[in-house]
């Protein structure tokens, strides 16, 4: 009994580290690997915006192209800027002691990153990102403190701060509380520890950001276990052959019933 609890606890330790790390409220995110054209801009935004720093080196090109839909030419001309012929490993160019020394820790392969932390880990990761003037890079991360990555789409969302703001108070099972000397208006309170975007300073709005980091955190999601997209398919046919099997299976066991009878 004591010999299970101990390996109990030891199960759960991993865990609680993670959930440890940070306190923020992660958004839900579900992946959705039939999603294609979602699949297809997180690898074109992963090979523009991360592939610099962040190699997938268990992932070829081509596999990714076939398995995306995409033909090898247009994935030669648009997705492969390292030279590399479409049969390589999706390597970085990066130098990892000159990327250690820059950022103080080198960029991790991400190949198992959703594996390791899951694709909603990767989704808020990357979208809690706020200007920190005291941190070396300039920014910090709401689920991934102190990070050594600067935003690498800071373009792409825009400047996000965090600090306090003010939102309707919320009265228990009566919903968002009105002023009684002025009516219509809502009773509002400080809330603290939010992120404010500064809306224009990016290229994308807030919703099309969201989609664009659903997409690469999506990708890396397919990334994680590319066979996953064949293994469902394979899995209906499966499914699909044992109905048939067992129709079979019960005439032939209703013939054996008639004989013994
Ligand atoms: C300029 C280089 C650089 C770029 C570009 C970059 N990263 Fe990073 N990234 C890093 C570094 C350095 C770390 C390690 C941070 C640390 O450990 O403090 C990191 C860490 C991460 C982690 C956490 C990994 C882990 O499990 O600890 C994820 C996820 C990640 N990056 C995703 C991305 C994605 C997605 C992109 C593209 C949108 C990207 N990164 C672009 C440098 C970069």
């Amino acid at each position: 009994m004591k010999t299970r609890s101990i390996l109990a606890l030891a199960l759960l330790l991993p865990g609680m580290a993670w959930s440890a790390a940070s306190n923020w409220p992660m958004e839900p995110m579900k992946p959705d690997l039939k999603n294609v054209p979602s699949l297809q801009n997180g690898f074109r935004l992963y090979v523009n915006y991360c592939l610099g720093c962040h190699s997938l080196q268990f992932q070829r090109y081509e596999r990714t192209a076939d398995d995306l839909q995409i033909p090898h030419d247009l994935a030669l001309e648009n997705l492969v800027f390292t030279g590399q012929a479409i049969g390589d490993l999706m390597e970085t160019a990066m130098d990892p002691q000159l990327a250690k020394d820059w950022f103080g820790a080198p960029p991790p392969d991400l190949t198992m990153v959703t594996r390791v932390r899951g694709p909603e880990w990767v989704y808020n990761y990357l979208k809690t990102f706020y200007l920190d003037e005291t941190r070396p890079l300039g920014v910090n991360n709401k689920v991934f403190e102190n990070v050594g990555m600067p935003h690498a789409l800071i373009d792409l969302q825009g400047i996000q701060r965090s600090g306090c703001i003010q939102v309707p108070k919320i009265a228990a099972n009566r919903g968002e509380m009105r002023d009684p000397l002025e009516p219509g208006r809502p009773i509002t309170e400080e809330k603290c520890d939010q992120l404010v975007l500064e809306e224009g300073t990016g290229l994308y709005t807030a919703e099309e950001y969201d989609q664009a980091v659903y997409d690469i955190s999506n990708f890396l999601h397919y990334v994680g276990d590319p066979s996953r997209l064949e293994r469902h398919r394979i899995g209906g046919y499966v499914l699909l052959f044992l109905l048939i099997l067992w129709v079979f299976t019960w005439l032939l066991g209703r013939e054996y019933n008639k004989a013994v009878r």
